[in-house]
C-alpha cells in the first residue's frame, strides 16, 4: 500500500525528529501530543533544525518550507484516523504506550502498520494490546534523528514478513539504513551499549580511573566520538538506569546489575546534561 499520510504520536526529542525526516521525504505528517505547548516546541525545533540543514546546503529553502507545511500538529488523537502508517514516540512508560496502542488499534484502519520507537519495551507485548499483532513492529530511530543513519527494525513474535518488508523499505525512503533485529530486552543497541556505560561507571565508582580518564581511553584508544560517561550524561542517567533495569529483569542475569553509583546519582537528581550535573557539570 502506498503510504502518504503518517501519524507520529509524541512530539518530544524523538517525535519531532521523526516528523522532520518523514516531512523532508515528502510525507504528510500528523504530529500528535497531549498539549499544544509540546507541539509548539516541536515545531520550533524542527524549524531550527531545517534552517541548519539549509545553511549546510543539505536542503533548499524551498524544500524546508515544503517540509514544514506538511506537518500538521494536533492534540486530538482522532485526527490520526486517516493515516496510512503510525509511529508512536511517546514517553517510555509501558502504561502510556499500552493505552496509545489500544486506542490506535481502535481508531485507525485495521490494515495499517503501527510502529513504536521504544528503546526497551517489548514489541511483542505492545503488539498483544492490539487485534493486529502481525502489523506491529519496532522502528527504533537514533538521536538526533535527522542526522543518525540507523533504524533498528524490530520484529515482535507475531510481526509478519510483509510488515517487516514495508518498514525496511520505508526506512530506506527516509535515507536511513535499516538493520533487522528480533525482539529481546534492549534489542541490540542498548543490550550492548548500556552494559558498556554501566561498566564505565563501575570503573569510576571503584576508583580505577576518573570519568575524564575513562572517556579519554575510549576516545583515543577505540576512536569513539565521545567517551561512555559523556554519552551517559547525554542520554540521561535516569534513562540509562531504566534501561539497565529492563535488561536486568528481562534477562534475569546478574551481569546486568545497575551500577550503585548510577542509582545514587539518579536518586540525587543528577541526571546528566539535562539537569546540569552528571559525571560532568554543565
Ligand atoms: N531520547 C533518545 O535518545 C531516544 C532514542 C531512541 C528511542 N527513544 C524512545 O523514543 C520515545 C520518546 O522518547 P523522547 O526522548 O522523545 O521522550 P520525550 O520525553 O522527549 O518526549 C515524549 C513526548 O511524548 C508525549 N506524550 C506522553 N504521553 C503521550 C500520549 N499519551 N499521547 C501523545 N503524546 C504523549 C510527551 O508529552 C512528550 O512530548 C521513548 O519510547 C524512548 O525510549 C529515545
Amino acid at each position: 500500500m502506498e503510504m502518504q499520510r503518517v501519524g507520529v504520536v509524541g512530539a518530544g526529542t524523538m517525535g519531532n525528529g521523526i516528523a522532520h525526516v518523514f516531512a523532508r521525504a515528502g510525507y504528510n505528517v500528523v504530529l500528535c501530543d497531549v498539549e499544544q505547548r509540546f507541539l509548539d516546541r516541536a515545531l520550533e525545533t524542527v524549524t531550527k533544525n531545517l534552517e541548519r540543514e539549509v545553511a549546510n546546503n543539505k536542503v533548499t529553502a524551498e524544500a524546508k518550507a515544503g517540509a514544514l507545511s506538511r506537518i500538521r500538529p494536533v492534540t486530538d488523537r482522532g485526527q490520526l484516523a486517516d493515516c496510512d502508517f503510525v509511529i508512536e514516540a511517546a514517553t517510555e512508560k509501558f502504561e502510556i504506550k499500552t493505552e496509545i496502542f489500544r486506542d490506535l488499534d481502535r481508531l485507525t484502519r485495521p490494515e495499517i502498520i503501527l510502529a513504536s520507537n521504544t528503546s526497551s519495551i517489548s514489541i511483542t507485548k505492545l503488539a498483544a494490546q492490539t487485534k493486529r499483532p502481525e502489523k506491529v513492529i519496532g522502528m527504533h530511530f537514533f538521536n538526533p534523528v535527522p542526522v543518525m543513519k540507523l533504524v533498528e527494525v524490530i520484529r515482535g513474535l507475531a510481526t509478519s514478513q510483509d510488515t517487516f518488508a514495508s518498514v525496511r523499505e520505508l526506512s530506506m525512503k527516509l535515507e536511513k539504513t535499516p538493520v533487522e533485529v528480533n525482539d529481546a530486552p534492549g534489542f541490540v543497541s542498548n543490550r550492548v551499549l548500556m552494559p558498556l556505560l554501566n561498566e564505565a561507571m563501575y570503573a569510576v565508582m571503584e576508583g580505577v580511573a576518573t570519568a575524564d580518564a575513562v572517556d579519554e581511553v575510549f576516545k583515543l584508544g577505540m576512536a569513539h566520538p565521545m567517551g561512555p560517561l559523556t554519552l551517559a550524561d547525554f542520554i540521561g542517567l535516569d534513562v540509562c538506569l531504566d534501561i539497565m533495569r529492563v535488561l536486568q529483569s528481562g534477562m534475569g542475569d546478574p551481569k546486568y546489575r545497575p551500577c550503585p553509583l548510577l542509582i545514587k546519582m539518579v536518586d540525587a537528581g543528577w541526571l546528566g546534561r539535562k539537569s546540569g550535573r552528571g559525571f560532568y557539570t554543565y
